[in-house]
């Protein structure tokens, strides 16, 4: 067991998926809207993901016996993460929603997420987002060459908790590649200088999952939405990130230039 280094072709595709993923999630974002149906929202990500020509890695993914039946992940408020799209959930303003896109294409898995506010939100709550989009940067700035990937842990939640915030125990960040999770698991959480030493070449996705309330979580009767146990808000944002010996480069960027005899097909 150990931690997939990506040679250059493996990189250069890494490199295609994540703009991919990142094209998606931006297009999904533009879309949020007080009125809208999160089944809407993931139809609306069905049709850009296909527009690319890649395929949702989220759609039959399998996790004890159940396949997950949407193409994205979309999570209202006290939702986590691993929200389904239904029509029954129409935002509203003062919600704010967890847009998770993870696609492949050409063999390799880009992975980015974040959480946006439907209109007018609460000032805590503008302020959970803000500060758990901080933390991923911050640990994003630990995936340095010879650093460990507790680094990367112990930044995330020293930010948040420093805010009166809690950082998820149960879902943690993930090495990703050929597959949508690979070594190493990264915890949002832990302490620095521990865990593995970080190479040039690894790909991996960063994610802080933060709670306004209480870091406890559970599962709901569809066997996949996370929800917080307290029912506070919760916010989640995620970059693949390529580690290299000058440091760490965000892959899931949008770019909607290089794809755009894709995009001109569709
Ligand atoms: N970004 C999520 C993860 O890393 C995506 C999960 S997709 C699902 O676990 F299929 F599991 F829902
Ligand atoms: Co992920």
């Amino acid at each position: 067991m150990s931690i997939p280094i990506k040679n250059a072709e493996g990189i250069r595709r890494m490199r295609e998926s994540c703009a991919i993923a990142a094209n998606v999630l931006a297009r999904m974002k533009e879309q949020v809207r007080p009125g809208i149906t999160t089944y809407d929202l993931d139809q609306i990500g069905r049709e850009i993901i296909a527009s690319y020509g890649a395929r949702s890695a989220c759609y039959g993914y399998k996790l004890h016996n159940s396949a997950y039946p949407a193409y994205t992940c979309l999570s209202v408020n006290e939702e986590v993460v691993h929200g389904i799209g239904s029509l029954k959930r129409i935002l509203r303003p003062g919600d704010i929603v967890s847009l998770d896109v993870v696609v492949e294409y050409n063999g390799y898995i880009g992975d980015n997420a974040t959480t946006v506010p439907v209109g007018p939100i609460e000032p805590r709550v503008a302020e959970l987002l803000r500060v758990s989009e901080e933390a991923l940067y911050l640990g994003i700035k630990q995936a340095t060459v010879g650093n460990r990937i507790g680094d990367i842990s112990a930044a995330v939640q020293a930010h948040v908790e420093r805010a009166g915030f809690s950082v998820v125990r149960e879902m943690v960040g993930h090495g990703v590649g050929r597959a949508m999770h690979e070594e190493p698991q990264i915890p949002n959480f832990g302490r620095r200088n521990s865990g593995d030493r970080i190479k040039p070449g690894m790909t991996l996705a960063i994610e802080p999952m933060v709670n306004l309330g209480r870091y406890a979580v559970r599962t709901m009767s569809d066997h996949w939405t996370i929800v917080t146990s307290d029912g506070s808000p919760s916010a989640h944002f995620e970059h693949t990130v390529l580690t290299t010996d000058t440091g760490p480069e965000i892959l899931t960027i949008p770019n909607p230039t290089t794809f755009s005899s894709s995009l001109s097909k569709s």
